[in-house]
């Protein structure tokens, strides 16, 4: 355990801060974090001689780790997600509200003598690149060296922070504990948590975060979607930017035209995929470029356009599913330097999890450190397992990623999944209709009942993430507008339509490339498509198909939408609207009776569409 040195700064609001917390917490040591390689080192090295790391074979996977948390603790918890904003109407209906006052009061019942037994590691970050007008400071203060380690690989962490940060700059402070003190005397488990009183609190006017009981993920790593998106989505709505869910990708044209897209899928929907994409056969010359895969800050440029960055340096990322098929640059980025959390562990020391080879190993130890073989009946690797890898390593990442000023945004995109009535894709008639489609977006819930699947509306895929009233959220869309003179072009997308048999109609993947050369073509203003009810779509001579033996047929499935489904699909956006009362924006109620009647006047929206083709 390292000594308690004395603290490397001399902001005095910080040091308050954290000795406010120490004294209140009781933790052994404190430990500030300068992040260096040789602190990484050590911390993962104490980690392994615990037990909570196993060093993956050094000629597989060089200077990485499996990680196996507690079955109990494996991802976000969102009904124990609280906005604890002074008026309840301004977290709105689709968050978990409690009174700050009496939050605060349980959340420092429970952190008296918490880390009684641990380290507190002081770890200070910045959301984006370290200086760029856009980023921000935050500075966590965690009991999980595991948190520690992973904040390094996410964030710009250590010293290079603190010294951003200065004598008095501004910074969110973010409270962390796995909440399972050590008596004295006591031996640890490799993962502490404490999954029967897990809160993940906010507090947007104080901007503030105390987590407390979980160690994984978006509940532990807070400069993530704690910080980044639920406080961020607060300073966005008072400063005039944006906070989203969204990865950010540049797609540069054989003649060295270059066009950024940002899109909103929810969770474990695409966005690493679409974000580290792989051109098909058909487009050669093409060049796609990763900027981030899970967050965009956007803010107005002076030339009228919208700027992101990404504040992230990592990625977190699904790990099943992932293949050098699926994503080579995944693959690729995971090379060395990662922390792999609850996948399977192979004979040689390796990592393994499903889909990533087509052949299973004969032998494994699964996820919860127990014997594995192809007749097991449970998946080696939980199906929300992780890799944290450093961005920097991904073979396309863009030039500009780190940028101070960002790249300009010339499409959104959002999409969830939808097996059936939801068009491959369309562009909004302007921005109000846009951020329409983009409110009324709905998601497939994966363990939805056999038949009628379960649609879950995910306005902006940021239902989870929205750290005030969504109404005021979209009117804050909508008020956008007007600072932006040259605003991004507006589309749905939907990768997961299927046939009557169940199987997916559209290739997905690196085929998606088809799409995106749509759009940067609708963007660069000379792309083909017609009018619909629903909005712009390409016909089938307006994608190119080199490579690809895609019927027209099949085109028409996966596009066609029946003008009882849409209708029956308006109808129902009411009941996410009737939740917002009166804070709804207006143009939404006209919205929604204008995609009405256009559907209704329409014949069938499809035989609308194929006439015009
Ligand atoms: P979070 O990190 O949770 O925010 O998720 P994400 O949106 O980054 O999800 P990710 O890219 O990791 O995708 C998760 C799942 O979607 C994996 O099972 C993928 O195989 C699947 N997927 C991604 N792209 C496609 C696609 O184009 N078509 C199909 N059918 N599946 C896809
Ligand atoms: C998500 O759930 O959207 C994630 C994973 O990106 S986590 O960081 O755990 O929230
Ligand atoms: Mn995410």
């Amino acid at each position: 355990m390292p000594a308690t040195a004395p603290p490397p700064t001399r902001h005095a609001a910080l040091l308050a801060w954290v000795e406010e917390i120490r004294a209140l917490c009781t933790p052994d040591a404190v430990h500030w974090c300068d992040g260096s390689q040789e602190e990484y080192d050590r911390i993962c090295g104490e980690m392994v001689a615990a037990g909570t790391f196993v060093r993956l074979n050094p000629e597989k996977r060089p200077n990485s780790y499996l990680c196996r948390s507690d079955p109990r603790d494996v991802a976000r918890v969102e009904h124990r997600t609280f906005v604890a904003s002074r008026l309840r109407e301004d977290a709105g209906p689709t968050n978990n509200w409690m009174d700050p006052r009496e939050l605060k009061q349980v959340l420092h019942g429970l952190a008296r003598g918490c880390m009684r037994g641990r380290t507190m590691y002081v770890v200070p970050f910045s959301m984006g690149p370290i200086g760029s007008p856009i980023s921000h400071l935050g500075v966590q203060v965690t009991d999980s060296p595991y948190v520690a380690v992973s904040m390094r690989i996410m964030t710009r962490m250590g010293a290079r922070a603190l010294a951003a940060l200065g004598d008095d700059g501004e910074f969110i402070p973010c409270f962390h504990s796995v909440g399972s003190p050590l008596a004295p005397g006591a031996t640890d488990v490799a993962w502490p948590c404490n999954p029967d009183n897990t809160w993940i609190a906010h507090f947007p006017e104080e901007r503030l975060i105390w987590s407390y009981g979980s160690g994984y993920g978006g509940n532990a790593l807070l400069g993530k979607k704690c910080f980044a998106l639920r406080i961020a989505s607060v300073l966005a709505r008072d400063e005039g930017w944006l906070a989203e869910h969204m990865l950010i990708v540049g797609l540069e044209s054989p003649a060295g035209e270059k066009t950024y897209i940002a899109a909103a899928f929810p969770s474990a929907c695409g966005k690493t995929n679409l974000a580290m994409l792989i051109p098909p056969a058909g487009f050669e010359g093409w060049k796609v470029w990763t900027v981030g895969d899970d967050i965009a800050w956007i803010k107005p440029g002076a030339d009228g356009r919208l700027w992101a960055i990404n504040p992230e340096a990592g990625f977190f990322g699904v790990a099943p599913g992932t293949n050098t098929k699926t994503n080579p640059n995944a693959m690729a980025t995971l090379a060395a330097n990662c922390i792999f959390t609850n996948v399977a562990l192979t004979d040689d020391g390796d990592v393994w999890w499903e889909g990533m080879t087509a052949e299973k190993p004969a032998h494994l130890i699964d996820w919860r450190g127990r014997d594995w073989t192809p007749d097991s009946r449970e998946p080696a690797a939980h199906p929300n397992s992780r890799f944290t890898a450093p961005a920097a390593q991904c073979p396309t990442i863009d030039p500009a990623w780190e940028d101070p000023q960002g790249v300009p945004i010339g499409a959104f995109l959002f999409g969830g999944r939808q097996s059936r009535d939801m068009p491959l894709v369309y562009q909004a008639f302007n921005w109000g209709h846009g951020v329409y489609l983009a409110a009324t977006m709905g998601s497939e819930a994966t363990a939805a009942a056999v038949g009628q699947a379960a649609i879950r509306r995910d306005p902006m895929a940021m239902l989870p993430f929205c750290g005030y009233n969504m109404a005021d959220y979209f009117a804050h869309w909508l008020y956008l507008r007007r600072h932006v003179s040259d605003p991004p072009r507006i589309f749905r997308v939907n990768w997961f339509r299927k046939d009557a048999d169940g199987n997916y109609l559209w290739p997905g993947f690196g085929e998606n490339m088809r799409v995106l050369k749509w759009i940067v073509d609708r963007v660069q203003g000379h792309g083909k498509g017609v009018e619909s009810p629903l909005g712009w779509m390409p016909r089938y001579e307006d994608l190119v198909w080199d490579g690809l033996d895609f019927s027209r047929e099949r085109f028409t499935e996966l596009m066609a939408v029946s003008r009882e489904a849409h209708s029956a699909d308006a109808c129902s956006h009411e009941e996410l609207f009737d939740r917002f009362l009166d804070r709804l924006p207006k143009e939404f109620i006209y919205e929604r009776q204008l995609l009405k009647a256009r559907v209704w006047r329409s014949q069938e929206v499809w035989e609308y569409w194929k006439e015009n083709s």
